[in-house]
């Protein structure tokens, strides 16, 4: 084991979102020590520039690094097709870096091996062409159908899940007829687990709907025991940061992480 196991994982999102990879990642790693950062102060990063997403991502990885962790995991589809490049330039051989895009791009192609697949996301995400270059790369055979469903975050945040408001809206998008023959649907989202049941409900159950925090967790685990780097110390402290605060922040972070949290504020 090497001593660098003992250092903290560091964990971001635009937001809250990011809290079901941070989940995902306790449940299958118990040992490993959180530090989460969200950045609510710029949210949502769904609509905004790559060179402001790469700005926010390259500080955000200053401050994890100063937190001396071992690994940045971008919990983030929109910092991860943006951003990914320069998160690695920025950590360099200080952490490694894991994404929410290569593993599941990975899963997709090469685990799962499906022929027609759907990637649904924020338009930072989607517009990025990220998902659809990247699984082409892996296997040209595949057919990738990608769709901007901008309206989902909100819906979520504001707490429309499994409702006839959101039951609408999700029909609206998933019945557009390029989605119409897949058989697997990513969920290009941090915060769109939270409503897989209800997409997988919409399809009848008879599309396979690709929730990335369990693959990502999964990812994390191999590479920290391919690296002789999983912490052996028993009940860590998470810490959880915020560049900017408010009570529903604070309300809505349970929903993701399926625990009571307290948020910090900290300004980068
Ligand atoms: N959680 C972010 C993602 O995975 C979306 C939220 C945002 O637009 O900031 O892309």
């Amino acid at each position: 084991m090497s001593d660098n196991a003992h250092r903290p994982i560091g964990v971001f999102d635009s937001g809250v979102g990011g809290l079901t990879v941070a989940n995902a990642i306790r449940q299958l790693l118990p040992n490993e020590k959180l530090i989460y950062f969200g950045d609510t102060a710029h949210l949502p990063y769904g609509d905004k520039s790559k060179e402001t997403i790469m700005g926010y991502s390259a500080r955000i990885t200053q401050y994890l690094l100063e937190q001396n962790c071992k690994v940045i995991v971008i919990a983030c589809n929109t910092a991860s097709a943006n951003a990914y490049e320069t998160i690695l330039a920025e950590a360099g051989d200080k952490a490694m870096v894991v994404d929410v895009i290569n593993p599941v791009v990975e899963f997709v192609t090469k685990e799962a091996g499906y022929k027609r697949i759907g990637v649904i996301g924020t338009k930072g995400t989607i517009n990025s062409g990220t998902y659809v270059g990247k699984i082409i790369a892996r296997n040209p055979h595949v057919t990738v159908a990608s769709l901007a469903t901008p309206m989902l975050v909100p819906m979520i945040e504001e707490g429309f899940i499994f409702d006839d408001i959101s039951n609408a809206i999700i029909r609206s998008y998933l019945s557009k007829p390029e989605l119409s023959q897949i058989q697997a649907l990513i969920l290009g989202c941090t915060h769109y687990p939270i409503i897989k049941n209800q997409i997988s409900k919409f399809f009848n159950f008879e599309v396979d709907v690709i929730d990335s925090s369990r693959i990502v967790a999964t990812h994390l685990r191999d590479l920290l025991v391919s690296k002789g780097q999983l912490n052996p110390d028993p009940s860590p402290v998470h810490k959880f940061f915020v560049s900017d605060f408010t009570e529903y922040f604070q309300v809505i972070s349970k929903l993701f992480f399926e625990e009571n949290i307290s948020l910090e504020k900290v300004t980068l």
